[in-house]
């Protein structure tokens, strides 16, 4: 019985732990406050602080298995991933740290007693490196360990001098080398053949020495320190005896659950040990809140759940499958993270949600990629194709670039880039549209905006532009932009649109303001010139003060509902973009379901208590950082100034914000959402209205309520009952209509039979119906057969432009005439074609008219029949 990758695990928590070291849990996938890092690569970056002597702890020893992925970012394993034994996107560090504690000497012993007494590997098959001028590294493990000379290599490159990226803790290291043994090809580190899989890394000792700085400068650290990193994978491999990773015991166990869900018939497939790194990967990234988007770390993810997609479907999955992998993963790592367990239902309904979307493209994209694969003369697929894959079928390049690799194909990455950014430009341009001014236009001017507290006051006119040039005046009815030296007008911004008003000139007249828009750091004034006026004429501006008020109570609801979003749909929640208009406020964010009904009452129900609370806003001038620290909702990718301003409604909304607000939230009056929908994988839109507006649309739907039960005479109370008892009327009532057209269907078979003539003993009917739908001509037909016994028959239903013919000849006749035979040759006259059993066929045409002579030649054709 061989030790299972769980066990050593606990192992190698129990050998450090004894020794005074403090187990400590993994860290999220997602680096805290580590802007450096996409993701946590390595079992030190929890302890980067600590390291650097910036942080204390009350431990100065640690142990822990840290999850970590590659993909993506500077470490990125992922296109490898299933083409090799060890690449993973995901994988375990274990980990033992010392913080200026221990080092080299102790670390080296550490290592050697765990690898050799406690898992047993023998000491010939391990041989080490060391960084080319660490002669105190050469002495531990040649005279300490009695590792033999030959068997400490040393390396002057950066493979023996770890850093966690161009800036932060780093230091030579030494690493513990296995040998899978003669059978494998590869040679020892430092050798031409080093890349082979004989020899292959299992621990990596660091000795933390610098903190290297942006210019490349190593500053020593505070304290020496410890820093150790071993794949759990690998050393799984090594105690198991065999040779890959993916032969461990839990990539077997995902292996043929993977194979079990996709019906694989090959275990060996290769596109196996894909989808079981990548459930792996997956799970944990959106475990730790991650969710699949179109930039950052959502688009890795996206990225690798679609490769996960794309090779289930090489495997010959028909349905839906990543998601039901979640279970088994579960089963093999759900005791040492929980957080798996906890976080499940949002995991597989994430997987499950992205796999329909993407499998809706997935197979048009793959044809159009097989079939450029099979008409290209050179090896390389076109940037412009890859791009289109991507924009229209959603292959992120990579995909593609798995796809071609397999078939012996390239991808032009430059062509695609230039695809991409082209695409950039245009979207650029798309959002600029419908601003009619010349964005050539541009001002030297900076206006003072006085408008978080007046809505009137008195200006001169600094410059005017025509719509696409810079004037000294405006004629009346000549549309323009003035800009002003000081204006109450906000400009458009941060989502909240530009006011509208007047501004009247001292010497008479005036310009109407239907838009205000910034234009470098002046505050422009966009309108149409009802008198002519000049640059350095006085003017009083007044805003529309009703339409700003309603403006003002859909920016502060807006922050209220931002908050009361997070609270009850979760921490995930982050704003996509925002509108404030004065009928309206629109909200998007990201969120992966619909919200449900229930949801939008609890939202509701929350923003308009805090509505209630009549919370005075406050607005502050502050330091970003100290924005931030205190907690205020700052915009992911957007660009601050230093200082910024924070607008904060009691306890409940705090956030980053340039826009003009209610002074109590009580104003707000009240808050109804009007539109919930997705506008985008994993982005929903919100629409809601507040005060007067929100009010209206209460009293229309109690309107509507009210009227609808008028008109089926109940109260709105008794609605619900009214509606299902209404329902089950008119079944009832279709039941029973059914019934009788059914019976004069079959009355009316009786008088026609009476229309039936013999030719030789025959009877035969060939009949136009009237009233009859051309759906219940087969029934009829059967029915027509039974009552006569033995005949032939054909019958037709006429409409305006069309005709359905059927033919029936009973069984004891068909040696003689065919059902198929004798509709096609009415069918024929009249336009159309037909056929099927001889007992019965039907047919259709196009020529009403030509009917009755068609149906009347019927008695011609059969009497040469029978
Ligand atoms: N931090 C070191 C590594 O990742 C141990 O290899």
């Amino acid at each position: 019985m061989t030790i299972s990758t769980a066990d050593i695990r606990r192992k190698f928590f129990d050998y450090f732990t004894s020794r005074g070291h403090q187990l400590v849990p993994s860290s999220s996938l997602v680096p805290a406050d580590d802007p450096t890092l996409l993701f946590t690569n390595a079992g030190m970056n929890q302890f980067k602080d600590v390291l650097l002597g910036a942080e204390k702890r009350s431990y100065n020893r640690a142990v822990s298995a840290q999850r970590c992925v590659r993909a993506g970012g500077k470490h990125n394993d992922l296109e490898n991933v299933g083409y090799t034994a060890r690449h993973h996107t995901f994988f375990e560090m274990l980990g033992n740290f010392s913080f200026g504690d221990y080092f080299k000497k102790e670390a080296i012993e550490f290592a050697w007693h765990f690898l050799t007494k406690e898992l047993g590997l023998p000491e010939q098959k391990l041989l080490v490196t060391i960084y080319a001028e660490d002669d105190e590294a050469f002495d531990i493990w040649s005279q300490h360990i009695g590792v033999p000379e030959e068997k400490i290599i040393r390396i002057d490159t950066s493979d023996n001098f770890w850093s966690m990226g161009d800036t932060g803790p780093c230091g030579p290291c030494s690493e513990i080398f296995y040998d899978h043994g003669e059978h494998i090809w590869g040679g020892p580190p430092g050798t031409p053949e080093e890349d082979g899989d004989r020899f292959i890394e299992i621990w990596n000792l660091v000795f933390m020495q610098y903190n290297r700085q942006a210019d490349g400068e190593l500053q020593p650290l505070p304290k020496p320190s410890i820093d150790t990193g071993m794949g759990l994978e690998r050393i799984s491999a090594i105690l198991q005896d065999v040779h890959s990773n993916y032969e461990i015991d839990l990539f077997q166990a995902l292996i043929k659950a993977a194979a079990e869900i996709t019906g694989a018939k090959d275990i060996q497939d290769k596109s196996l040990r894909v989808v079981a790194d990548h459930i792996r990967s997956c799970s944990f990234l959106i475990a730790d809140g991650v969710l699949p988007s179109n930039e950052g770390r959502g688009y890795v993810l996206r990225r690798i759940i679609r490769r996960a997609v794309r090779h289930g479907y090489k495997l010959g999955t028909e349905d839906i499958f990543f998601y039901k992998l979640v279970g088994a993963l579960i089963e093999q790592m759900g005791e040492a993270y929980p957080e798996l367990k906890a976080q499940r239902s949002t995991i597989e309904r994430v997987l499950k949600l992205e796999e329909e979307q993407f499998s809706r493209t997935l197979e048009r994209g793959m044809q159009i990629l097989q079939d450029a694969l099979e008409s290209l003369e050179d090896k390389t697929i076109p940037g412009e194709l890859v791009f289109k894959l991507y924009d229209t079928y959603g292959f992120p390049a990579d995909l593609t670039n798995d796809v071609a690799r397999e078939k012996g194909f390239a991808i032009d990455e430059a062509g695609f880039e230039a695809a991409m950014s082209e695409q950039r430009k245009r979207a650029q341009q798309a959002s600029n549209f419908g601003k009619d001014y010349n964005s050539q236009l541009s001002s030297e001017v900076t206006s003072d905006f006085t408008g978080y507290e007046q809505s009137r006051g008195e200006a001169s006119v600094q410059e005017l532009f025509s719509t696409d040039a810079k004037v000294e005046s405006l004629k009346t009815g000549e549309q323009g932009i003035v800009v002003l030296d000081t204006t109450p007008f906000y400009a458009e911004a941060g989502g909240q649109v530009g006011d509208t008003g007047y501004l009247s000139l001292s010497s008479g007249g005036g310009f109407r303001i239907t838009d205000t828009i910034k234009l470098g750091n002046a505050i422009a004034h966009k309108g149409v010139a009802e008198s002519d006026i000049h640059v350095g004429d006085k003017a009083s501006v007044e805003i529309d003060v009703e339409r700003r008020q309603a403006i003002k109570l859909n920016h502060s609801a807006t922050h209220l509902l931002h908050a009361a979003l997070k609270q009850v749909l979760g921490e995930h929640v982050n704003q996509k973009g925002s509108l404030v208009e004065p009928q309206r406020l629109r909200f998007d964010f990201s969120h992966f379901e619909a919200v449900s009904q229930q949801q939008i009452a609890q939202i509701e129900a929350l923003v308009n208590e805090q509505i209630r609370l009549n919370h005075p806003l406050t607005t502050q001038l502050m330091d970003l950082e100290e924005a931030k620290n205190a907690g205020a909702q700052a915009l992911f990718g957007e660009k601050y100034d230093d200082q910024v301003r924070v607008v904060s409604m009691g306890p409940f909304s705090m956030e980053l914000c340039g826009g003009t607000h209610v002074k109590q939230t009580g104003e707000i009056g009240l808050f109804r959402i009007s539109s919930e929908g997705g506008i985008a994988s994993g982005v929903r839109r919100i629409e809601a209205i507040t005060g007067a507006e929100a009010l209206r649309f209460s009293q229309q739907q109690t309107q509507l309520l009210h009227e609808l039960a008028a008109e089926v005479k109940s109260d709105w109370q008794k609605l619900p009952e009214r509606i299902a008892q209404l329902l089950e009327q008119s079944k009832t009532t279709e039941k029973a209509l059914q019934q009788l057209k059914q019976k004069l269907a079959s009355q009316a078979g009786s008088d026609l039979l009476s229309q039936a003539y013999e030719i030789n003993q025959i009877k035969v009917l060939s009949a136009k119906l009237e009233g009859v739908e051309a759906k219940s001509l087969r029934d009829l037909m059967d029915n027509l057969k039974n009552k006569m016994g033995t005949g032939i028959l054909v019958l037709a239903v006429a409409g305006e432009d069309k005709v359905s013919l059927i033919a029936g000849v009973t069984k004891d006749l068909t040696s003689k005439v065919k059902a198929g035979e004798l509709v096609n040759f009415v069918a024929q006259q009249v336009g159309g074609k037909g056929g099927g059993r001889p007992d019965m066929a039907q047919a259709g045409g196009n020529q009403p008219e030509k009917l009755d002579q068609a149906l009347a030649s019927v008695s011609t054709w059969l009497e040469d029949r029978l």
